[in-house]
């Protein structure tokens, strides 16, 4: 028997969208609980979305490319994401950018070995800034110490 690997169809990605009740306008949270799920957006997932919607293929590749957040390859161990909008630059987010590169060894909006280092712009914790999101976990008032002790608690997880 043949399988054409364009028809194959992804079970999670299929069972999200029917939690959705096929609905093209929850498209948006549709990808985040499959990257969730998967750790990232397989061709396969897209494909099944796209049919399940009745989108094109298109029009989701163009959501995933605008949008920052959604990945189309497995990402790093550990999403490091430190906020420079505005209010955040304001109460010191430069410097702990700087401490952050020198820890991870990367630049900001690049990848080390096993951290993905990325700017924010506004993690909704303006009040309590400089703010840091690492994966799911925010972080509020960071100063270059308290960055020292985030960033050695996360290596020890990741080695
Ligand atoms: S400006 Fe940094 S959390 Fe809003």
């Amino acid at each position: 028997m043949v399988t054409l690997l364009n028809t194959v169809e992804d079970k999670v990605a299929r069972d999200i969208c029917r939690d959705y009740a096929d609905a093209p306008d929850s498209l948006l949270e549709i990808l985040h609980e499959v990257q969730h799920k998967h750790g990232h957006l397989t061709d396969e997932a897209l494909r099944t979305i796209a049919q399940a919607l009745n989108i094109s293929r298109a029009e989701i590749h163009g959501v995933v490319s605008f949008y920052h957040d959604y990945k189309r390859e497995v990402g790093a161990k550990l999403t490091f994401k430190i906020c420079r909008a505005e209010a955040c630059q304001a109460v010191g987010a430069k410097e702990l950018i700087a401490e952050a590169e020198k820890a991870f060894g990367t630049k900001l909006d690049a990848s080390a070995k096993d951290v993905a280092l990325e700017a924010a712009y506004c993690l909704g914790n303006c009040a309590l800034g400089p703010a840091v999101l690492v994966d799911d976990n925010l972080y509020g008032r960071v100063d270059v110490t308290k960055l020292q002790e985030i960033v050695a608690r996360y290596k020890a997880k990741t080695s």
